[in-house]
């Protein structure tokens, strides 16, 4: 259940056992890709970015060794496990020397490998977040936190509508950056001395927009009692951000395209329109296309607003993100409150990853300063992190070293979690008696001699 499909290649030459481990890794899930020599390996790592190496030791012509090296000098964001046929333990020893995460030696059960898997997996996981940015020196792309190709291509973007001046649409589900993708545009464009102003559309009362947004004169309504220039006079030579454009009323969309097609503003009680020079960006969190589709917005406006649009993916589209952004807002939130930053175990990293993010960064950033107030100590473990949260870890990869109530104490947290804490409703779900679900809620005893 990683949110990015793992590549493992395995090297082995006897067909056989590539058969059996390839056979086993694809019902994981895995993508999996063999090879039964070190130098078609070579070749394969050159055209796939591979998570993960298993490979046999002893093959005729290069052996596993010289892989690991190869893959340690040339494939730092790579793993290797070492399958070790004549388990000596020299033989291992030489192959985590050379950089190996993990040997396995043979004979090993389906289960001991999927366990080396996942173990290797999860430092490599870890490695890739360690190496990233807490540190000054290398400032992330327009301040903003991530690394994996679909954040890329956001990156992309931003530089090209910078670059171009162009207006510019930002859509994404709540809570994803849109505002600061905006700012990153503006900042990164030829307008960046000039304001940036931004505008919450949905937060102004719509008799209140037009004089909000283009300025009234004195007189053009009873409590108009003197000039005031508008956000966009307020913008001029830089930016306008008019974020959740989707809540416009028709009267104002019908204004802003105006001033996006003759460029010039329009005063509430004003007699004539007056040119001004304002880049627009607008986002929203709905789907414009289906709001013009339904009538609601206008499309005409909609074909002027998204002249580029830069499209968010959700949190749970960006991989290892999560760890990055959890890293940078622990060491951020830690310095804050002037402790020193708390390192993730390998379970909360576990259950960062499976978890949907419904709230996406925001959610991710609200609970890491929570943690860091309410929580003391060097480490942040699983337990810490809300029910919902501990659940999402895949079961195979939590369940090994659990005792049976430590189980249901979490099956019965994550129950009580996703019915709000009605404990009816919950023994009703759990299927045993509301005072049975009360008695299991009891804080256990500290063992007593029986
Ligand atoms: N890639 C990122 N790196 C670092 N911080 C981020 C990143 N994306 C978002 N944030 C932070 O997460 C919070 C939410 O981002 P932002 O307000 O831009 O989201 P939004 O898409 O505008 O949300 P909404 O739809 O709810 O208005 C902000 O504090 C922002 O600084
Ligand atoms: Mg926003």
């Amino acid at each position: 259940m990683s949110t990015r499909q793992d590549h493992i290649l395995v090297v082995d030459d006897s067909e056989s056992t590539l058969r059996v481990i390839k056979r086993n890794l694809d019902a994981q899930g895995y993508t999996v890709v063999t090879a039964t020599d070190v130098a078609t390996a070579i070749e394969l790592l050159e055209d796939t970015a591979f998570d993960l190496v298993v490979t046999d030791l002893r093959m005729p012509k290069v052996g596993g060794l010289d892989l690991v090296r190869h893959v340690r000098s040339n494939f730092p964001d790579a793993g290797v496990i070492m399958i070790t046929g004549f388990a000596s333990i020299g033989s291992a020893v030489s192959a985590m020397q050379a950089g190996a995460e993990d040997y396995l030696p043979k004979p090993f059960t389906d289960e001991e490998l999927l366990t080396a898997v996942r173990g290797a997996l999860q430092k490599i996981h870890l490695r890739r977040a360690a190496r990233l940015p807490n540190s000054e020196a290398t400032p992330p792309p327009h301040g903003m936190i991530g690394d994996s190709s679909a954040m890329r291509r956001v990156y992309d973007l931003i530089n090209r509508a910078a670059a171009a001046d162009a207006t510019v649409l930002i859509t994404g589900e709540s809570g994803t950056g849109k505002e600061l993708v905006a700012r990153a545009v503006h900042y990164n464009g030829p307008r960046a001395s000039a304001p940036f102003v931004p505008v919450n559309c949905a937060g102004i009362p719509e008799a209140l927009v037009e004089s909000e947004l283009f300025g009234h004169v004195k007189g053009a309504f009873t409590s108009a009692t003197s000039n005031r220039a508008g956000l966009f006079a307020a913008a001029e030579g830089g930016t306008i951000f008019l974020d959740e454009v989707g809540e416009l009323a028709p009267a104002t969309q019908a204004k802003l395209l105006r001033v996006l097609q003759e460029r010039e503003v329009q005063m509430v009680g004003a007699d004539r329109a007056r040119k001004i020079d304002v880049r627009v960006i607008t986002a929203t969190n709905k789907d414009l296309a289906a709001l013009v589709a339904r009538g609601k917005f206008r499309e005409d406006l909609f074909y002027r607003l998204h002249v580029v649009t830069i499209d968010l993916p959700p949190l749970r589209e960006r991989g290892d993100d999560v760890l990055l952004l959890a890293r940078h807002f622990l060491t951020r939130f830690s310095q804050q409150a002037g402790r020193p930053t708390p390192t993730l175990t390998d379970r909360a990293v576990e259950a960062l990853r499976a978890y949907s993010w419904p709230g996406n960064v925001r959610e991710l950033q609200n609970l890491l300063q929570r943690l860091v107030i309410l929580t003391d100590g060097d480490e942040l473990d699983a337990t810490v992190l809300p029910a919902a949260m501990r659940f999402s870890i895949p079961r195979e990869a939590r369940a090994l070293n659990r005792t049976l109530a430590e189980i249901e104490r979490e099956h019965i947290e994550a129950v009580l979690a996703s019915v709000g804490g009605n404990k009816t409703r919950a023994a009703e779900i759990l299927g045993i008696h509301r005072k049975s679900l009360r008695e299991k809620l009891k804080p256990t005893e500290p063992d007593s001699p029986t």
